[in-house]
């Protein structure tokens, strides 16, 4: 088992979320479609690559990553490539096989960026395109769609296309989820690293997905926590005590891979320079980790483009507070969106987006990192 910082953790590299799994193959089976939902670094595309590698038999799992989708149509067209190009991995088994091969023999005269000529002449749109390519497939095998960074599509629809093209796409979905024919061969699947539920409750149109049936994604338990760092330190050759791995998860306390993932890293090179580790070395560890700036930044960022000015700059405000104070009151919180300008259900919103994204949470350790947001900015 690598230490992978940054990337999804896949193959070998994946630590088991049983749970998790379970909750999600019990949701497709039973024919719910779904939103994961889990603050920011929790897991969320590593474990849709872990449905795709291993899904159960006759399903076809696809996954796409539509964050560069602007518009309506590049995000049509973007599934609708996804599933004419899809390589499946369980396409030897018989019946994905024959699906496969049905699907491949769909011929086309024309595909240009508006839409697709069939063989038939019939001339359709990415959106109309897919809907038909569904509905001409058999039954007998039923495909999961992963649509990963889905709320930020929604918002890139609406920055560069129109709020009316966004709600469109939404309700799109909503159709589709709601046609048996369409649902008894497709789950829908939604993830992302910001909250869907707050982007669409921005707009008011929470009633597009509120038939989604929401998978949470939670922190490691403590005990599952020192089992993967122990597996961890193991393959990296990194020797270190059950002792001193609890105190590591002790200061860690949001025990997220992401987080046990970067500390174990430093530990490393630490335990290469000292030859041993003890709770100093620990300690330098995790303080040397909130050096990497370009983790943060990244979110420092994503924190840019999830709002307008004002609301960016009071929700910096919140996070360099808190990163001293620990904690806030809610007057105060007020007291901050009057001198912004923004109204209090706007604050509101602000707030739940933070904590829907893990920047605020109850963790010491996550604290820190705001601190170091604060000190980046
Ligand atoms: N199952 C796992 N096994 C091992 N490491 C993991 C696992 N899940 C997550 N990680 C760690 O967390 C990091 C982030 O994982 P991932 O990209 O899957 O999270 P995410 O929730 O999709 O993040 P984002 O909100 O940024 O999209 C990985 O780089 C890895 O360090
Ligand atoms: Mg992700």
């Amino acid at each position: 088992m690598s230490i992978i910082v940054g990337q999804a953790a896949r193959g070998e590299n994946f630590w088991d979320r049983t749970n998790e799994l379970e909750d999600i193959w019990n949701a497709i089976e039973s024919g719910s479609h779904i939103l994961i939902s889990a603050p920011r670094r929790v897991g969320k595309t590593s474990i849709m690559y872990k449905v795709q590698d291993e899904p159960k038999a006759n399903y076809i799992p696809i996954y796409i990553d539509t964050e560069s989708a602007d518009s309506e149509n590049d995000f049509w067209q973007k599934l609708f490539h996804a599933l004419m190009e899809e390589d499946f991995i369980n396409k030897f088994e018989s019946l994905a096989k024959i699906f496969w091969t049905k699907l491949k023999s769909i011929k086309f005269k024309k595909i240009s960026s508006s839409g697709v000529e069939f063989a038939d002449g019939e001339i359709l749109d990415y959106k109309e395109a897919f809907k038909r390519l569904i509905k001409d497939l058999d039954n007998d095998i039923k495909i999961i769609i992963m649509i990963d960074e889905f709320a930020q599509t929604i918002e890139n629809i609406i920055k560069y296309e129109d709020t009316k093209n966004a709600l469109s796409l939404l309700k799109t979905h909503r159709e589709l989820r709601q046609d048996v024919k369409i649902s008894s061969k497709i789950t829908f699947m939604y993830a992302g690293s910001i909250g869907l539920e707050s982007v669409v409750s921005k707009m008011n149109a929470t009633k597009y997905i509120n038939d989604l049936n929401n998978i949470k994604i939670s922190p490691l338990e403590l005990n599952e926590a020192k089992e993967f760092t122990k597996k961890l330190c193991l393959s990296n050759h990194i020797n270190i005590s059950n002792d001193d791995i609890v105190y590591m998860l002790d200061q860690i306390e949001w025990l997220i891979p992401f987080y046990i993932q970067l500390i174990t890293q430093e530990v490393k090179r630490l335990f290469r320079i000292e030859k041993e580790i003890t709770k100093e070395s620990i300690d330098k560890a995790i303080q040397n980790s909130l050096d990497y700036r370009s983790y943060f930044e990244n979110w420092h960022s994503k924190l840019r483009e999830a709002f307008d000015n004002n609301s960016y700059l009071f929700a910096k405000e919140i996070l360099n507070i808190i990163s001293e104070t620990l904690t806030m009151k809610s007057s105060e919180i007020i007291n901050i969106a009057t001198k912004f300008k923004i109204d209090e259900d706007v604050a509101k919103e602000v707030i739940h987006s933070l904590v829907y994204d893990g920047y605020i949470n109850n963790s010491t350790f996550a604290h820190k990192t705001q601190l170091f947001l604060s000190v980046s900015t």
